[in-house]
């Protein structure tokens, strides 16, 4: 039997899932709402706003969608399967993502950190302050080792965590966020909390409530300039497989992070269903967790996907019928790496518009739209991060190199790159 499919959501990770999902003898027709230039070329876009509930619902009638697969956490922590889950005409639909209390694990860090320490999840040591206890966080962060972490409570799109280095500027960002209210609702209340050195790497598992399947790492590279510099992006660039996640630390971290994260939320009774991304560090070996995310990870998802061998919308089935206990997952044992092109200015300012020239010259790439825009016969950037090249190599080299080849093709006004994807891994690898 085949099934029509919708993917909520319109950046690069959508776009990665999509061209996976659209290879699947299983997928009849695909849907993506609202999409991107790319997932133009592979599927149908439907203009609904990731919010607009009704809308959607209203699309999986008519279009006989029977999965619905939700790729950003916005939707997700606003209820998106709390809404299909209470509305008889929509039950049948099967959801990949969790309901609203079940998100929290990505919209509430005070939750997240709340669940890890009653459940002996390793992760930095915290303490969370709200309007009431405004002057006791003052006092607190002043005494606190420096650096200190500064978590915004909510979602922030990213922008959430200040990494203080001063204590005048801790007392600073901790008033900012909750007496100036610096990101609304979300900054109401504040997790502070120790800072962890070492190495960062995103794990990703896919839950059907009862078993799980791993799916492959990735490191992602989230500063804007090359050598890890500047502000925090959404990330610039990706690769997959990580070489210091070796069998003995993913070990490490099914036995003291997923498989623990899994139980609590068990014994919590929440019924999860859909991704989790593991944002940890490899502390000398030991993995904590810096955040958890509801959703795939973007690019990530652009270098993980791909590596799947597996028929992905098999995958996502077993998930809906909680039957993942008995799948395994093929996995190319390539190595993938993505780089970004993004929008002059971003992360900050940026304009969008511009018509992107040089798509047809790339070779040996996947092209994965993030923001682009159809806008009759040119392509137009539409957002900050616009295109993901990802590249497949025997080596972290070879990918890389045929990355970055591509990413010199294509062009715009003011795009931008980092040209050191991946590199600190490379040196990682080369020592003796
Ligand atoms: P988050 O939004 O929680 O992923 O945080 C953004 C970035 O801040 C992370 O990717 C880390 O690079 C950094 N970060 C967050 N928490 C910590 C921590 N406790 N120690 C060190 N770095 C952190
Ligand atoms: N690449 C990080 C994220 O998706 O949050």
């Amino acid at each position: 039997m085949t099934i029509n499919v919708l993917i909520v959501g319109s950046g690069g990770r959508e776009h990665a899932m999509a061209a996976k999902i659209k290879q699947s003898p299983l997928c009849s027709r695909l849907y993506v709402a609202p999409g991107n230039a790319g997932t133009k070329a592979i599927a149908e876009n439907l203009d609904i706003d990731v919010l607009d509930f009704e809308h959607i619902g209203k699309v999986c009638i008519e279009k006989e969608i029977t999965l619905l697969v939700v790729g950003p956490e916005v939707p997700l922590a606003a209820g998106i399967r709390d809404y299909f889950e209470a509305d008889s005409n929509l039950q049948h639909i099967k959801i990949i993502g969790p309901g609203k209390v079940g998100a929290q694990l990505e919209s509430s860090k005070d939750f997240s950190k709340n669940l890890m320490k009653k459940y002996n999840i390793p992760t930095a040591a915290s303490k969370t302050f709200t309007t009431d206890t405004l002057q006791e966080g003052i006092e607190y962060v002043k005494r606190h080792t420096l650096p200190v972490v500064l978590k915004a409570d909510g979602l922030a799109a990213g922008k959430g965590v200040v990494i203080a280095e001063t204590h005048q500027q801790a007392v600073e960002v901790l008033t900012d966020m909750i007496a100036q209210k610096k990101f609304g609702e979300a900054s109401k209340k504040v997790v502070v909390e120790e800072y962890l050195q070492g190495i960062e790497l995103s794990v990703f598992i896919l839950s059907d409530g009862q078993s799980y399947i791993l799916l492959p790492e990735a490191k992602d590279y989230k500063r804007i300039g090359e050598g890890d510099t500047g502000p925090n992006t959404g990330g610039m660039g990706a690769v997959s497989p990580v070489p210091f996640a070796t069998p003995e630390f993913l070990q490490k971290v099914k036995h003291k992070i997923i498989e623990p994260t899994l139980h609590a939320l068990r014994s919590e009774g929440i019924a999860y269903s859909g991704f989790i991304f593991f944002g940890l560090m490899n502390v000398n070996g030991e993995p904590f967790v810096i955040e958890y995310n509801a959703r795939m990870g973007d690019p990530e998802t652009e270098v993980v996907w791909p590596r799947i061998e597996s028929d992905a919308l098999e995958m996502l089935v077993a998930c809906a019928e909680k039957k993942l206990n008995d799948y395994t997952l093929k996995i190319s044992p390539q190595t993938a790496t993505t780089v970004m092109l993004v929008a002059e200015g971003y992360p900050g300012d940026y304009k969008k518009g511009y018509e992107i020239s040089g798509l047809e010259q790339v070779e040996d790439v996947l092209v994965f739209h993030a923001g682009t825009k159809q806008d009759g016969n040119k392509i137009v950037t539409n957002g900050g991060r616009v295109l993901a090249l990802t590249a497949f190599g025997e080596t972290i080299e070879k990918a890389i190199q045929k990355s970055n080849a591509a990413a010199q093709r294509i062009h715009w006004s003011g795009r931008y790159y980092r040209k050191d994807i991946a590199f600190d891994l490379i040196k990682l690898t080369n020592i003796p």
